[in-house]
């Protein structure tokens, strides 16, 4: 058995401690030898301590120190002293003291690890990933960690004092229709049924209103066979949460006092509410997204009225069926190469082009197809952009959906390029009156979830102008990304089905798919809404981050495998027999290449 138990952590040490005997462990993070002088910098989650191993000591003491090799584990008896004036190192917390070693012991050697554990590495991510357990070893995925455990902490205590109870709720569920891709688990004792693992709790938690729990929350893991961005996992984090009697407002009030509380008790900030309120239209018209990054100004202007008359052949063509619409970049000159690169950008998103303009001295503009523009259209642009000398404007002439989103990638990407992202800022903003359905190859589909209740005075369009009907549906954006999404939900079965049959699910499907959830809205169902809030992005926001990777601890690549199990993996023919599962090779005739198995 091994001896030497800490009585200190690494981050522990400090003056008042000087004289005393204390023992550490930890990580050898570094050994420096100066003469026969030995320093080890010990590591653990807490922090670093310097250790002197001097060669007044044992003889066997000083060789074992000398032989002591980065990331071993161990032990170590000793005096803590005050470093010289000189030596104190301010970049740590216990930079003003050191350990004079009495005693070591070797609690495990280690291999050398195929990257440094110190923070700025030059490593590739394939490599932090597959070898995680070393890459969560280093302070900074340390401290990632750790800051979404306050989240977590932060989430339950304001919950709990919010009257919410925590309900947990089954991953394995039944398939049901609408939402994103669902991973299926077959089922050993029913040949051909399967389980699928839930996308999130949303029947779930409303099933819990119906039993009368009135304030219902959970975080739970949600599962979506999604392609994978910087924002997305196939398995992430919610913040799920449902009230009953309620209205839009009560469930932004209770959602804004989370975030709040977890902004204060994560770093200390106030943030001020109410949160900013903008409607899906006004966002997608100033900003052409329904996710708007509110750190900087730069909204989108519109001029199609004013230049339907144009001469200018691609601004009166848009105009009859489309808009024409710009941003302006203020303050910033764009050489011919700049503006090239910015129409690459945007032909790579679907624009046709992309138009130029500068405004001189005097107001003039000019730019490849200022020429073509009459004094006043030039004018309205001039009015519109809000431009004065030593601006440039773009301008992007389109339908109304696709100038929007390319304006809004757009702004977006001159923001950063031209560094006006204020960094250290958290802007929250609400959007809110989001459209019912969408238009899909096969007719239309619920935007936010089938459960979703349609305005009041809307429910006379549904099943006429299903289009125009909004929803009673908001999201929670924070600088730029959606962090969470609900809304108020239908309470009555005959709204659902109506709701139902409007998105093409015949009676009979329905009843297989959700007769259990129209069944139990005849049992009394209280109205009621609620909203989910990703934890992972939340997280990833507030450390400042922008990979989700980088707050999860053993997350998927883009390509949606397991580095470091080697996941998804192989099972044997035995297994599949059991699950009655047979695999049929692909078309191009072979498995899909798998990730390596260590
Ligand atoms: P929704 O699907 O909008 O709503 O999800 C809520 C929030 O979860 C986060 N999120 C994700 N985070 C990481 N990876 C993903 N693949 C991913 N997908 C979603 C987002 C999103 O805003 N049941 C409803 C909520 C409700 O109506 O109450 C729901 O799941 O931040
Ligand atoms: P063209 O007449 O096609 O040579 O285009 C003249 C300029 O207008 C080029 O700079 C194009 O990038 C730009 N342009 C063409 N179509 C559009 C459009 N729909 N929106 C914005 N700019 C465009």
């Amino acid at each position: 058995m091994w001896k030497l138990k800490r009585t200190h952590t690494c981050g522990e040490l400090r003056v008042q401690h000087v004289g005393q005997n204390v023992i550490l462990n930890g990580w050898v993070e570094s050994r420096r030898n100066f003469g026969n002088l030995i320093f080890v910098d010990l590591r653990d989650r807490y922090g670093k301590t310097q250790v002197l191993f001097s060669p007044d000591r044992a003889q066997e003491l000083v060789a074992l120190a000398d032989a002591l090799k980065n990331e071993w584990v161990i032990a170590v008896k000793g005096v803590v002293r005050r470093r010289d004036t000189e030596t104190v190192n301010p970049k740590i917390v216990t930079g003003e003291i050191e350990v004079d070693a009495i005693e070591l012991e070797v609690l495990n050697e280690a291999k050398t690890p195929p990257f440094p554990i110190s923070e700025h590495l030059a490593v590739s991510e394939e490599t932090r990933l597959q070898y995680r357990y070393l890459d969560l070893r280093r302070p900074s995925m340390q401290r990632n960690l750790i800051t979404r455990h306050k989240v977590l902490h932060a989430i339950r205590t304001s919950m709990d004092r919010q009257n919410f109870v925590e309900i947990e709720t089954p991953y394995l569920v039944k398939f049901t229709p609408g939402g994103a891709r669902n991973f299926l688990v077959p089922s050993r004792h029913f040949p051909g049924r399967f389980f699928a693992l839930a996308e999130s709790p949303q029947i779930f938690k409303q099933l819990s209103m119906v039993a009368g729990y009135d304030r219902y929350y959970q975080i739970a893991r949600c599962f979506r066979d999604e392609d994978l961005r910087a924002d997305r996992q196939l398995e992430f984090t919610q913040l799920d949460m449902e009230m009953s009697f309620v209205q839009r407002d009560d469930v932004m009030d209770a959602i804004e006092q989370v975030c709040v509380d977890i902004w204060k008790a994560v770093l200390g900030l106030e943030v001020p509410r109410p949160f900013a309120r903008l409607s899906y239209a006004d966002a997608m018209r100033e900003y052409g997204t329904d996710k708007p990054d509110l750190r900087f100004e730069m909204k989108i202007w519109d001029v199609t009225g004013e230049v339907a008359e144009s001469g200018f052949k691609v601004f009166a063509e848009a105009a009859k069926a489309g808009v024409v619409r710009g941003l302006t970049a203020s303050g910033a000159a764009f050489s011919r190469k700049d503006t090239d690169v910015l129409e690459t950008f945007v032909k790579g998103i679907g624009a046709k082009g992309l138009i130029s303009l500068k405004v001189e001295e005097g107001g003039k503009l000019s730019g490849g197809v200022a020429k073509f523009l009459g004094e006043r259209e030039a004018g309205a642009i001039r009015v519109k952009s809000g431009a004065k000398a030593g601006d440039t404007v773009f301008m992007i002439a389109d339908e109304e959906e696709k100038a929007a989103s390319v304006l809004g990638a757009l702004r977006n990407h001159l923001a950063a390029r031209l560094d006006r992202i204020p960094k250290e800022q958290f802007r929250f903003c609400w959007v809110v009156d989001f459209p019912m359905f969408e238009k899909t190859d096969e007719g239309i589909a619920a935007r936010h979830h089938p459960f979703t209740s349609p305005k009041d005075e809307h429910l006379e369009m549904l099943e006429k102008e299903p289009l125009k009907v909004q929803a009673k549906a908001y999201d929670l954006v924070l600088n730029g990304f959606e962090i969470g999404g609900g809304s108020i939900r239908i309470h009555r079965r005959d709204i659902q089905q109506r709701i139902f049959r409007l998105l093409g699910l015949t009676d009979e499907y329905l009843r297989d798919r959700f007769g259990f959830l129209l069944e139990a809205f005849e049992y009394g169902a209280p109205p009621h809404g609620g909203i989910a809030l990703g934890i992972d992005r939340l997280s990833m926001l507030i450390l400042g981050l922008d990979n989700i990777r980088d707050v999860i601890t053993f997350p998927k690549t883009q390509r949606t495998t397991d580095l470091m199990m080697g996941s998804p993996g192989t099972v044997t023919e035995k297994q599949l027999k059991e699950l009655h599962v047979r695999v049929v090779e692909d078309a191009e005739g072979g498995r899909a290449e798998l990730p390596s198995v260590r």
